[in-house]
């Protein structure tokens, strides 16, 4: 395949950034999209010019970092990760366009790097259960009806790429941020912070900037790990439920 590739390049987050564009003609319909990345690059060592910047790590759908918005889309024209997509969903002479994820949040580190700790910081305000470690407890101690684990599982499905809030008009994080509450909130293990959990993730997503959901559900069709929009409803349903009892609590009893 030959393929012409329009890729961002931006030096660091304080300087502008431009398209530059590439004639790739050493394209195999079998190569993932990160390793045909991967062959421009070496192309572009040996003619010793910068390689592009561009995040991965595990190259298995798994850890969330290859974030490519490839021709409009987070992730490109199929529901998966972009270490996930093949060369053969893309036809022989195509021009595609690469950028980064595009949001305040997210700010551009490097060509198509972006900085994405606002995630991570949310994480450490309140997703996580408090436990006393001791003995290993025997499997299936705790009873969890089929149902309930099954949807803390598929919530717990979410690997944090953020493709949610790239596709999001308004760089919305509360599909990340409900996937997470959710998981935590649904099982026994998560209902002893269950209140303060998230109350303190929906404030540092407030903190770090991302924008308000208005229902468009792109975060949805966009999701590589189908992550549904149902456990937005439920965060809002916990946290209006957790600040109502903050009320209770602050005025004395609750009537
Ligand atoms: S909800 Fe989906 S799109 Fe958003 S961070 Fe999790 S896996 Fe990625
Ligand atoms: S490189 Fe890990 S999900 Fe794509």
């Amino acid at each position: 395949m030959k393929i012409t590739l329009k890729v961002w390049r931006q030096k660091n987050k304080d300087t502008k950034g431009d398209f530059k564009t590439y004639e790739h003609n050493h394209v195999s319909t079998d190569m993932s999209f990160l390793e045909m990345l991967d062959v421009l690059n070496e192309e572009l060592t040996k003619k010793n010019e910068e390689p592009i910047a561009f995040d991965h790590d595990c190259r298995e759908g798994i850890c969330g970092t290859c974030s490519l918005y490839i021709n409009g889309h987070p992730h490109g024209p199929l529901q998966t990760t972009a270490c996930q997509l093949h060369m053969r969903s893309f036809k022989d002479g195509e021009t595609i366009t690469i950028e980064p994820w595009r949001a305040r949040s997210f700010p551009v580190i490097k060509d198509l790097i972006v900085d994405r700790t606002a995630f991570e910081r949310i994480q450490q305000a309140g997703g996580y259960v408090s436990v006393n470690t001791g003995g290993v407890p025997d499997a299936n101690a705790i009873a969890i009806a089929k149902n309930i684990a099954e949807e803390a599982f598929d919530a717990a499905a979410c690997i944090g790429c953020g493709a949610c809030v790239a596709a999001c008009k308004n760089a919305s994080a509360m599909l990340f941020v409900s996937a997470k509450v959710s998981q935590l909130a649904l099982l026994p293990q998560g209902q002893v912070e269950r209140k303060t959990r998230v109350e303190k993730m929906v404030a540092q997503m407030d903190a770090e900037g991302f924008g308000s959901c208005t229902n468009t559900y792109a975060c949805e069709a966009e999701c590589p790990k189908g992550i549904k929009v149902t456990n937005i409803a439920r965060m809002n349903r916990e946290y209006f439920g957790a600040m109502l009892s903050s009320y209770q609590i602050e005025s004395g009893g609750g009537e």
